[in-house]
């Protein structure tokens, strides 16, 4: 299973990869907001300093919601790095634009997917990632994961490439059963990929191991 960041924190994306288990970054509208990143000059130089740390896919997000207006900027997007993956929304010039993107070597995310449906569409239309928003499904009392199960099942039923892509992934537990379901990828918040670290048991027999060899050493 693939392991991406998604924030547009440079210090988060950098502390990920020195842990040396980052596979990619993915990053949206409000989460580059966030940052402050504003103006195409600094949003391109900012996604050029995303890829100058991570060795994986860079996932950069349109703003366009027409075909013309997601093919102008994805074409844009692309020429900032080999990395830059165009993310797309899952509307009906989004598959168009995804469709064109495939057929022009250039590589896409669909997001804001939340149905099996619409994962099949994007996977038609030749997307290299699904992205399925497990939390916001949670938030609104849907199952989640039940969503990454149908696409992962649909996919493996007609070979289909595309990768499925966990998004709004809140607690350790999305990333645990996504491995299980077999989601090729999993996108999360850096605090979110850390916590998969914390066991009690390793924090009390790591105590004990170095009391006990201080006991004897001094
Ligand atoms: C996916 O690519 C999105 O950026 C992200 O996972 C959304 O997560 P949120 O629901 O926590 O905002």
């Amino acid at each position: 299973m693939k392991f991406f960041i998604d924030t547009a924190n440079l210090n988060e994306i950098r502390e990920a990869h020195e842990l040396g288990v980052l596979d990619g970054v993915t990053t949206n509208p409000s989460l580059m907001a966030k940052e402050g990143i504003k103006g195409k000059n600094n949003v391109f130089a900012h996604y050029k300093a995303i890829c100058d740390i991570t060795d994986g896919d860079v996932s950069a997000e349109v703003i366009a919601t027409d075909f013309e207006g997601i093919i102008r900027e994805g074409e844009e997007l692309v020429t900032i790095d080999e990395k830059i993956v165009v993310k797309v929304p899952l509307i009906k010039d989004g598959i168009k634009a995804i469709k064109y993107f495939s057929k022009n070597g250039i590589r896409t995310n669909c997001t804001l997917c939340f149905s099996p449906g619409q994962a099949l569409l994007a996977a038609k239309a030749g997307a290299n990632y699904i992205s399925p928003f497990i939390g916001r499904l949670d938030d609104v009392s849907t199952d989640g994961l039940e969503l990454i199960s149908q696409i992962v099942q649909i996919y493996d039923n007609y070979g289909f490439e595309t990768e499925v892509l966990a998004a709004s992934v809140r607690h350790p537990m999305h990333i645990i059963q996504c491995a299980e379901i077999g989601a090729d990828v999993a996108t999360c918040p850096l605090s979110v990929i850390t916590s998969l670290l914390n066991h009690p048991l390793t924090d009390i027999g790591l105590q004990k191991f170095l009391a006990d060899h201080k006991k004897l050493n001094g």
